[in-house]
């Protein structure tokens, strides 16, 4: 079964490089992104987990926390993590997953046998606070994820659960945040007393809150 927006992500547990993980209870109240990469000693995932591994003061600063997983074992992702540090410059600073027998793989559906029978796709999971599953996308094998955009989908997020915006179009942190139409203008007065620039009464832009 797909795992979708809204679903509460299934909980399990596995084998990681940071030893036994039991996902719900490691994440406990922070945000999570899980994501998994189709083999390990390959180019493509070699530079997504050495840039993945750089921004983890901008995971920090946000309250998430990253774990990866492919279906090659935990010493296999500790040898090759070696290599990545040496060619990316940058250690892996985050729990990886080993799951060959393909437990969490399965649980997720992130085997597409179409594409490849044997290999994870690059799935990404973003899981909030209370375990619901917020962002779910896919990627082919050949195609490097773009990680500042999974950034960016948090930051929008975060955004909507704190003042009931939402975030238009290529936004990026700092630009003008939409006012979610459940909101009525009434209530936005009380929410943005600064005021909106109302194009349309379904389309309000007002300065992104802080
Ligand atoms: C890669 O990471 O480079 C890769 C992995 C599996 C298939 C194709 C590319």
């Amino acid at each position: 079964m797909a795992v979708r927006l809204g679903d509460i992500a299934p909980d399990f547990e596995a084998d990681t490089t940071d030893g036994k993980v039991n996902f719900h209870d490691w994440k406990k109240d922070s945000w999570a992104v899980l994501f998994s990469h189709p083999k390990d000693v390959t180019p493509v995932c070699t530079t997504e987990l050495g840039y993945t591994a750089k921004l983890k003061s901008e995971f920090d600063k946000r309250n998430v926390k990253v774990i990866g997983l492919s279906v090659d074992s935990v010493e296999s992702h500790v040898k090759w993590e070696k290599d990545i540090e040496e060619t990316q410059g940058q250690a892996v600073n985050f729990p990886m997953i080993g799951d060959p027998e393909r437990s969490v793989a399965t649980l997720y559906d992130m085997i597409h046998p179409n594409a490849n029978d044997t290999m994870t796709v690059r799935s990404v999971f973003i899981v909030d606070p209370n375990n619901k599953v917020r962002l779910t996308i896919t990627y082919p094998a050949s195609t490097g994820r773009n990680f500042d955009e999974i950034l960016r989908v948090i930051d929008s997020l975060q955004l909507t659960d704190k003042h009931k915006v939402a975030t238009p179009v290529n936004w990026k942190h700092g630009d003008d945040v939409i006012i979610v139409p459940a909101v009525s203008n009434d209530d936005a007065k009380a929410l943005f007393p600064g005021g909106w620039d109302e194009k349309k009464p379904y389309l309000r832009l007002v300065k992104q809150p802080k």
